[in-house]
């Protein structure tokens, strides 16, 4: 038995780790460095209803404890992916599909085309403006957000649904429990925190969009706390994003209630291999603490 193998949503990993969405890509190439590296599943960039080319640059900026970014979610619209979803059968671990639009009709319309290229599940990126609702994000809202699933549920046949839900509400915990009434069959928690870098000498926010998402190593905290209180509300799995660079964070992630764990920015800060170090260091601490099974971390920190 392979001690770090979990399930997740049906799909069989052979370690937690899993590419974060928006880290390296959409096409084959680059997703297989991550499977390369170790994951245990990859996540795509999430993938829209038509091409935006994303905000100008600077879009991405390494602060002292994490990142701050503003892609704008460049990608080249759904109707442009037959032929990176065929090379993207070749993939040997599983590939969640991460989605999002500016409309709920806009999920609709993505859902029911990447449902049937049959990835292993597709990721609702909630996170961003929605449009149709006076740019309110899809994720502030229990409602909105369930509104979101349930449309998805309606054109996915198979091909289980996740939430990926953000941070920057109080309301996470009431998000996650509407989706699952909604018909989630996960949770992702989280997307980046918002925040905005200054150049004190320009005068000037750093980024060419002002404010962007904040990510890696200073944000576990806040990630550990969301999934913390998700798992006491639901009982669907996690997906636990959020500041996850060594195997103690992802172990410390699984105890707060993930099932599997997302690595983002750590890919920046231990290059592509970062997966297969963390699966490795997560091997050790279990062995040297006498823990059987990846699956017994999960929640083992709850009462
Ligand atoms: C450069 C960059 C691009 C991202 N793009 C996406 C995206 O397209 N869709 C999405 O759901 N999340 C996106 N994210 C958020 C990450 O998937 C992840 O939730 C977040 O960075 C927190 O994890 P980390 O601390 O491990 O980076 C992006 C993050 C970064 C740093």
């Amino acid at each position: 038995m392979n001690p770090l193998g979990v399930s997740f949503c049906g799909s069989r990993l052979r370690n937690p780790t899993v590419l974060a969405s928006g880290i390296l890509g959409i096409t084959f190439n680059q997703l297989k460095r991550a499977e390369d590296g170790g994951a245990g599943a990859v996540t795509t960039k999430s993938i829209g209803p038509e091409e935006r080319v994303g905000n100008r640059n600077p879009t991405c900026v390494a602060l002292q404890h994490g990142m701050l970014n503003a892609m704008g979610l460049p990608s080249p619209g759904y109707e442009a992916m037959d032929d990176e979803w065929r090379q993207l059968k070749k993939m040997k671990v599983p590939v969640f599909a991460s989605i999002y639009g500016a409309s709920v009709e806009d999920f609709r319309r993505v859902a029911a085309y990447v449902a049937e290229k049959k990835p292993a599940l597709i990721e609702l990126n909630v996170s961003c403006p929605n449009t149709a609702e006076h740019g309110q994000v899809f994720g502030f809202e229990p409602s909105v957000a369930a509104s979101v699933v349930e449309t998805v549920k309606e054109v996915s046949g198979r091909v289980p649904v996740s939430v990926k839900l953000t941070p920057n509400t109080y309301k996470i915990v009431a998000v996650a429990r509407a989706c699952e009434e909604a018909g989630a069959d996960a949770i992702c928690a989280i997307n980046t925190v918002a925040g905005m870098a200054i150049n004190i000498e320009a005068r000037k926010p750093v980024l060419s969009f002002k404010k962007g998402g904040y990510s890696g190593p200073a944000i576990k905290p806040i990630a550990i706390r969301c999934v913390y209180d998700i798992y006491e509300a639901v009982k669907i799995p996690i997906l636990g994003v959020g500041g996850v660079t060594t195997g103690r964070d992802a172990i410390e992630m699984m105890q707060a209630g993930a099932t599997a764990v997302g690595i983002g920015s750590g890919v920046y800060y231990r290059g592509p291999n970062v997966f297969g170090l963390v699966a490795e260091e997560m091997r050790c601490w279990m062995h040297a603490n006498g823990v059987a099974s990846a699956k017994s971390l999960i929640g083992a920190a709850h009462d």
